[in-house]
Order: C-alpha cells, then sequence, then structure tokens
C-alpha cells in the first residue's frame, strides 16, 4: 500500500507542530483493452475512509468507452459532497465531467464521446458502504443525424448480421412544428431476459440526443407498430455486446400524418415472460432488475 499525504487545513507556520495531515489511500489503475471491471477498494467489503483511486480507461481510437455498473452503494450527501465518484469524458481531471454519483441508486450506462475516461472514487472521513462494481466495454461508434421529409437507416451489414460491440447513434430531424413517425420493417436481435443498453438492443428517444424522455428500449424481435415523437426529433441508439449477432433492424421514418397511438403503462413483474413470447409490440421503458415498466399498443391485446 502506497500512502500519499495531503496536508488538510496547514496551520500557517507549515510542516511544524500541530499541523494536521490527512493520509490517503491511493488506489486505481490505468486500464486498456477492449473490457474489464472497475471496483471499489476491498469490493465486495466496505470501503476504506480517505480513499482516493483514480482510473484511466483507455480503448482503441474510434471506440467509446462504456461503463456499466452492477453494484452501488456510496455514503449519500447533497451535492455528492462526502463520498463520490466523479466520471470525466477525457483523460485527465479537468476533463468535462460525464456524472458525479453517490448514494445507492444504480446509475444508468455512462458513455464517453472518444476513446479515454477519467474515473476519481473519494472518501471523506467517516461512514463507509460496500462501494461500487462495475464493467466497462470498448464500443464502434456508428450512425449518424438525418432530416428531410422521409427516409431509412439500418443496422450497420443489414440484412447481414450485425457486428459485435457497435454503439450506433441516429438523430432524425423533421420541419418544426411536424412530428417523426417511425416504423420498424425488420427487426431480429438476439433477446434477453434484462434488455439493457450494455447488450444488443436499441433505445428510442423522444428528442434530439441520450437525454431527451424514453420513448422505449427494444430487444428480440417482431416491432412493427409504428412510433411517433411529440417534437421534430428522434433518437435511436443501437448497442450490441460481444455475441450473437442477427440480421438486426431496418427502420424507415417519415413526417407524422396524425396518427396517435393508444399506449398505456404497466408495472408489474410477472408479466415478462407473457410479454416475450406473446405481447409483440411492447417495450420495456424501465428496467432496474427486478421492477420493469412495460408500454404497449392495447389495441394489439
Ligand atoms: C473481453 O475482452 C477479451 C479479450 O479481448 C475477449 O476475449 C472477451 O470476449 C471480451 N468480453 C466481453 C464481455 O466483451
Ligand atoms: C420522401 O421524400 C421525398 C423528397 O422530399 C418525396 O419526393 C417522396 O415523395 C417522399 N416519400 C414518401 C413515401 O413520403
Ligand atoms: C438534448 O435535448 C434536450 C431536449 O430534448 C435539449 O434541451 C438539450 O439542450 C439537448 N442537449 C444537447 C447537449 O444538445
Ligand atoms: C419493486 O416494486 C415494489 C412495489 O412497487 C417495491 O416495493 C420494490 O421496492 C421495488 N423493487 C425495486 C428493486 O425497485
Amino acid at each position: 500500500m502506497t500512502l500519499v499525504f495531503q496536508t488538510l487545513l496547514l496551520s500557517s507556520g507549515g510542516c511544524g507542530e500541530g499541523t494536521t495531515f490527512l493520509s490517503r489511500k491511493r488506489c486505481g489503475q490505468a486500464l486498456t483493452g477492449n473490457n474489464g471491471t472497475l471496483k471499489s477498494p476491498n469490493y465486495p467489503y466496505n470501503y476504506p475512509n480517505n480513499a482516493r483511486c483514480v482510473w484511466t480507461i483507455t480503448t482503441d481510437p474510434d471506440t467509446r468507452v462504456m461503463l456499466t455498473f452492477s453494484y452501488f452503494q456510496l455514503e449519500y450527501g447533497y451535492d455528492c459532497a462526502y463520498d463520490f465518484l466523479v466520471i470525466r469524458d477525457g483523460s485527465d481531471p479537468t476533463s468535462n465531467v460525464l456524472q458525479r454519483l453517490c448514494g445507492s441508486s444504480t446509475p444508468e450506462t455512462i458513455v464517453s464521446t472518444g476513446n479515454v475516461m477519467f474515473i476519481e472514487f473519494q472518501t471523506n472521513y467517516r461512514r463507509i458502504y460496500k462501494g461500487f462494481q462495475a464493467q466497462w466495454y470498448s464500443r464502434e461508434v456508428c450512425g449518424s443525424a438525418l432530416s428531410g421529409n422521409n427516409g431509412t437507416f439500418q443496422s450497420p451489414n443489414y440484412p447481414n448480421n450485425y457486428p459485435n460491440n457497435v454503439y450506433c447513434e441516429w438523430t432524425i430531424r423533421t420541419d418544426v412544428g411536424t412530428k417523426v413517425q417511425l416504423t420498424f420493417s425488420a427487426f431480429e436481435l438476439h433477446n434477453s431476459y434484462y434488455c439493457s443498453s450494455s447488450i444488443d438492443s436499441v433505445t428510442i428517444r423522444d428528442g434530439s440526443n441520450s437525454t431527451a424522455g424514453l420513448i422505449g428500449r427494444l430487444c428480440g424481435s417482431g416491432y412493427s407498430d409504428s412510433i411517433v415523437t411529440s417534437g421534430n426529433s428522434l433518437y435511436i441508439l443501437f448497442t450490441s455486446d460481444n455475441s450473437f449477432s442477427l440480421s438486426g433492424f431496418q427502420g424507415q421514418w417519415s413526417i407524422n400524418q396524425g396518427r396517435k397511438l393508444s399506449q398505456t403503462n404497466y408495472k408489474h413483474n410477472t408479466l415478462l415472460l407473457e410479454v416475450q413470447g406473446t405481447i409483440r409490440n411492447c417495450f420495456i421503458i424501465e428496467n432496474n432488475y427486478h421492477n420493469l415498466t412495460f408500454s404497449f399498443d392495447l389495441t394489439r391485446m
């Protein structure tokens, strides 16, 4: 163990008698490759007080770093002022903050814009928890920005199998005042019990970027009904993991002609098998491992 001393509350005379020191455990490392795991010190036991860990993750050029948490519990504080994890979009402590995290809700998947992510975990002098465990992956970038009255887009290599480990983003923008209507003419992804953005899935958002409201997340096959946005833009994310690729999808978009879908939300954890088996037009709009929120077209039932 290396101890790094940082001075805190340094009394005026410098390093003399009465100076208070805070000793910090140093941890973390520089990571490279395709994927790996990141844990707080001592995980699954409690992390120490006064720790400061710094990791940098560097993947191949033209890829992004994707970070997915499987466990997260830190001390909660307003503004995450006590124990915290900061994820930055770049290689050093001055890069843009993607997320500053604390408390106990498991964060959404975090993705860098370039091929380097800087992660800093810091704990204060009291209260310790189990910490976190996360997996990181390299993802190849694809997708494009689309505009006009209508068009199509498809998974890479369509109708041949899509590649593994991709992260494709499309944004569609129609004229101001119109709405975007999206229909999949084909949809074949590897099916999975938990439909999340760290596996093969299509995430659709009601706006122009990844922070816009979630319309749905699709895994498996056979989605044929239209999706209509509330404004004139639509964001689509396609991710694939490192196994089981199928033919993928083809999407067609146009300016909406006024059709309104009747959709409703259901919160019930026993619907899953039924959904995978019989309700084809179903979107998993929230998935926190135990509770799934579905949205589906009632007229189809
Ligand atoms: C992680 O990387 C190794 C080495 O490149 C590879 O064999 C493995 O399939 C990867 N696993 C995942 C989950 O991507
Ligand atoms: C798609 O847009 C083009 C160019 O604006 C137009 O000529 C064509 O009729 C449109 N097709 C459909 C099916 O709306
Ligand atoms: C993302 O989209 C929202 C609206 O959906 C908008 O308010 C916000 O400015 C956008 N952010 C960026 C970075 O473009
Ligand atoms: C799932 O929902 C139930 C009922 O709303 C709630 O009591 C429970 O805490 C939830 N579990 C998780 C993991 O969110």
